[in-house]
């Protein structure tokens, strides 16, 4: 009788979002205080590969699954790459991250999945491979996913990431505080990604130049954390710039706008959209005084955020 659990974090873009799509460095961070949770569990022989994910009402065998289905698709992926074949068990998947909003819910529940079998095959699986099987699925999701959102779940650590270049660990030179305001509005990366991608195609001299912009800010923002607290004006700016450019996308939205304004009046130093845009989260950096915390929570929810999360970055 074997009974593995196994859990993966949420995570938030801190810069360059959209332009990593096309080739730009970006900077996200994983989000510990949210986790999708998997259990796998032996059953009796016979009985099949069941799934469960109670928070999508969802309870059905592996062999049932439609072809594009995420969570099958994942256990199909891990089990080809362990060289095993499918068990008698049950998959149980929860999770406490906001489904598309830009928090990585996709990618941490491949993960955690990934994870879980790993351990039940006792298969010592490193973080590049979780995140490669991850990212298959990203591709079902996301269409032309960057790869981020599975690279930084999966290695759970700050990252600077380009596509087709080794992954960077950013070590933050002090711990930051990050205010993360949910819009409460579902937004799909696949729509967004995909409405900029046919925008790029009849613009791509404007757009490139956008990305561009986009890119220096990015190596910017890296100097910025790496130095730490001193920079915290510096970073904050930073923000406001990145989140011009993404307006500029066309990515942003009035609900992303009235909490980045929120947060910026309650005394945020700088305050963005995270992730795919027209929806989902933004994020805004805080100084860590209970009393800047308390305002700028109390401004995001009287504005109109759904959720917020106060976490800290180290
Ligand atoms: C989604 O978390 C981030 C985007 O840049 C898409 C991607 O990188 O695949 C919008």
């Amino acid at each position: 009788m074997k009974n593995v659990q196994a859990t993966a974090p949420g995570k938030i873009i801190l810069f360059g979002e959209h332009a990593v799509v096309y080739g730009r460095p970006a900077i996200a961070v994983p989000v510990t205080d949210v986790r999708a949770r998997v259990g796998l569990q032996t059953t009796g022989s016979g009985k099949g590969f069941r799934i469960i994910a109670a928070d999508l009402g969802r309870d059905y065998l592996l062999v049932d699954a439609e072809s594009d289905d995420p969570l099958a698709t994942i256990v199909q992926i891990a089990l080809k790459h362990l060289g095993q074949t499918v068990p008698d068990a049950t998959l149980t998947v929860t999770s406490t991250i906001p489904l598309g909003r830009g928090l990585g819910s996709g990618a941490a529940v491949s993960t955690a999945i990934v994870r879980a079998l790993g351990q039940f095959f006792e298969y010592n699986l490193p973080p590049a491979d979780v995140s490669d099987l991850a990212y298959e699925v990203e591709k079902l999701h996301h269409g032309t996913p960057s790869g981020i959102d599975n690279t930084v779940v999966a290695f759970e650590q700050p990252v600077y990431f380009a596509k087709g270049r080794p992954i960077r660990r950013i070590r933050v030179g002090q711990p930051l505080t990050l205010v993360i305001g949910d819009t409460g509005i579902v937004s799909p990366t696949r729509e967004t990604v995909g409405d900029l991608r046919r925008r790029r195609q009849a613009e791509p001299e404007c757009y490139e130049g956008y990305f561009d912009e986009i890119e220096v800010l990015v190596d910017q923002a890296k100097v910025a954390l790496e130095q730490g607290l001193p920079g915290l004006p510096a970073i904050g700016k930073l923000m406001n710039e990145n989140q011009e450019l993404l307006e500029s996308l066309g990515v942003s939205s009035p609900e992303l706008e009235q909490l980045i304004k929120a947060a910026r009046q309650a005394g945020s130093p700088g305050a963005k959209l995270s992730g795919a845009g027209w929806g989902g989260n933004m994020i805004a950096l805080i100084p860590a005084r209970p009393e800047v915390i308390t305002a700028v929570t109390k401004a995001l929810a009287d504005a109109g955020a759904t959720g917020v999360i106060v976490t800290e970055l180290r």
